[in-house]
């Protein structure tokens, strides 16, 4: 099994992750430290350390949903004393991370778990799973704009895939939209937003696929149902 894969179903954190980690040189196959990727081992046989911390496979799989407040940051080590999600997450032994990130201001729908499988799908653009975005913008965009967004923009030199984009309220300064993309690039929403003149002032995440934040409060986490659990599993 290749080591990322490894430390993922470990509980460590994402395969994409668990990378990071490995080339921050964080750790060792068999007392010998690991800085490339593209590894190999044998669950059965070899010994990883990661921090020099032995680590076993997690056999209780934990799904969480968590409605991230502003001023968490998606991370699982805390590198810059800042506060991590992690933190609001009491009393759950096994060692979770969160799939995929939210921007530090960004409040919503975060998902925690120790599933790598899962968390693999749930990242990955060729599954194109949509995540929804209610965001409070500068100005009210017009209907050019509108289609710019939704056929694609030139963010990070590279064009993005279709989005869904729509206007839920006009105020006077100010526009609440609903928007769905599919490709998690970092801060993309943002980008978007302002991309077309209308910086984001607010962004909340309120959906997954068909799984809703619904009336979680901020801060408040859950387990996922083995309703929510299956149908995340077979998307
Ligand atoms: N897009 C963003 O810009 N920020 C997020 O936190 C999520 C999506």
């Amino acid at each position: 099994m290749r080591l990322q894969k490894y430390m993922a179903k470990c509980g460590i954190a994402s395969r994409r992750k668990s990378e990071e980690i490995i080339l921050e040189g964080r750790v060792k196959v068999n007392d010998i430290v690991v800085k490339e990727l593209g590894m190999t081992i044998n669950p059965k046989k070899d010994i990883v350390k990661v921090d020099n911390e032995i680590i076993k496979l997690e056999e209780n799989k934990i799904y969480i949903m968590l409605n991230k407040p502003k001023g968490y940051v998606t991370t699982v080590k805390d590198k810059h004393s800042e506060k991590i999600v992690l933190d609001l997450i009491n009393g759950v032994k096994e060692r979770i991370y969160p799939v995929g990130r939210l921007d530090v201001d960004t409040t919503g729908l975060l998902l925690l778990t120790n599933d790598g499988d899962l968390a693999y799908k749930l990242t990955h653009p060729s599954y194109e799973i949509p995540k929804k975005y209610i965001a409070l913008v500068k100005g009210i965009p017009n209907n050019k704009k509108l289609y710019k967004f939704r056929k694609g923009l030139k963010i990070d030199g590279r064009m993005t895939a279709e989005a869904y984009i729509k206007i839920l309220k006009r105020n006077r300064d100010t526009s609440l939209l609903e928007i769905s993309i599919h490709e998690g690039r970092n801060r993309q929403v943002r980008k978007m937003c302002k991309y077309i003149g209308h910086p984001v002032i607010q962004l909340e995440r309120v959906a997954i696929g068909k799984l809703e934040l619904g009336n979680l409060g901020i801060g408040e986490w859950r387990y996922l149902t083995s309703k929510e659990i299956e149908y995340l599993k077979k998307l």
